[in-house]
């Protein structure tokens, strides 16, 4: 788990403006975090002081087994560094020398580099589906390449906290969405948690299971994806909910209230077409108004029952969905 306790930053030489005003938030283990916002608002800044490549001047952090790291000693801030890969925007992979040498960059910085250290970072690059590229140099690969060679070596140190800030801003659509999957299947494999900085909501939906939002250096929403996609009430988190269409309010708008259920799903009952079953078994007729159903995440749904409301939500409930009402 790491914390962030009213923490202020403010780069020298910036004279009113904030980097980081007060900023509190919580981000738990084991599961994948997304950090949204427009340009400027502090996301690079946030994730760069968990591994100290930025300080700041008031609050406190949380990480691993530290605190306040602003008073680490050089050693502790290695060890601190050693267990975070970071990813970026721009793979940051160095020219003049081989896919497999960027991967061990890392630990070339630390110590001498072992046959089990090749090893491991060959095993990295089967596991991004680039065994065969050990040898080639980064200008000979494309940029969803690179950035795979960039996963690989964010994990030569066999980190617990995986950083990416925006990993996928310059690539397309399809290779995103590989990308995304193949460090949603990295933190899993890994057992690395993940904090994705991104200013794109299809990122986040695709993905995580918390979000962040910020807003002019401050946190505006903070928690559950579910929950912000629902009830996001700040009007950046609502413009970013738009923007993928999945505005629920003006949905929700158009009904009576008491004619709607919101359901929870897991990925098995997403499977077993559960809806489908209710409507075939109780024969009612219902109709989705609203869905994020994604294949690799926990989904959330709206139905419009306008007749035995009760007998659906005593139906759903046996099969393990959660239903609430929509207020
Ligand atoms: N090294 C720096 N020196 C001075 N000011 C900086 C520095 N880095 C960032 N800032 C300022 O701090 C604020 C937050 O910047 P930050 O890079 O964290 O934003 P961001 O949300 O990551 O934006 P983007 O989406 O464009 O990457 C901005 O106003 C920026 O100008
Ligand atoms: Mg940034």
């Amino acid at each position: 788990m790491i914390t962030l306790e009213n923490i202020t930053k403010q780069y020298i030489g910036s004279k009113d403006e904030i980097a980081l005003n007060q900023v509190s938030a919580r981000f738990d283990s084991g599961l994948i975090h997304g950090i949204i916002g427009i340009s400027g608002a502090g996301k690079s800044t946030l994730i760069r002081l968990l591994n100290q490549l930025e300080s700041y001047d008031k609050g406190n952090i949380q990480i691993f087994d530290y605190t306040d790291l602003r008073h680490l000693n050089k050693e502790s801030t290695r060890m601190l560094r050693k267990q975070i890969g970071m990813i970026f925007q721009t793979d940051h992979l160095l020219s003049r020398k081989t896919v497999l040498d960027n991967i061990l960059l890392p630990i070339s910085f630390h110590r001498k580099i072992t046959s089990e250290d090749k090893k491991f970072a060959q095993d990295l690059l089967q596991e991004v589906g680039l065994s065969e590229y050990s040898t080639r140099y980064p200008e000979q690969l494309s940029g969803g390449q690179r950035q795979r060679v960039g996963i690989a070596r964010a994990l030569i140190n066999k980190p617990s906290l995986l950083l990416c800030d925006e990993p996928t801003s310059a690539l397309d659509v399809i290779t995103t969405g590989q990308i995304l999957q193949l460090i949603k299947a990295t933190a899993k494999n890994h057992s690395v948690d993940v904090i994705i900085v991104t200013h794109d909501m299809y990122v986040i939906r695709e993905i995580c299971d918390t979000v962040t939002v910020m807003d002019k250096g401050r946190i505006v929403e903070h928690g559950d994806l579910d929950d912000i996609l629902f009830k996001a009430k700040h009007p950046q988190t609502q413009a970013f909910v738009k923007e993928i269409g999945l505005d629920l309010s003006s949905v929700v708008q158009q009904f009576d209230p008491k004619e709607l259920l919101l359901l929870k799903f897991d990925e098995s009952i997403v499977k077993d077409s559960i809806i489908s079953e209710m409507i075939q078994t109780l024969s009612v007729t219902a109709s989705i108004v609203y869905a994020n159903v994604t294949p690799h995440r926990i989904g959330i749904m709206v139905i419009h029952a306008p007749k035995r409301i009760d007998e659906i939500k005593l139906f759903l409930e046996k099969h393990k969905v959660v239903v609430e009402d929509v207020i």
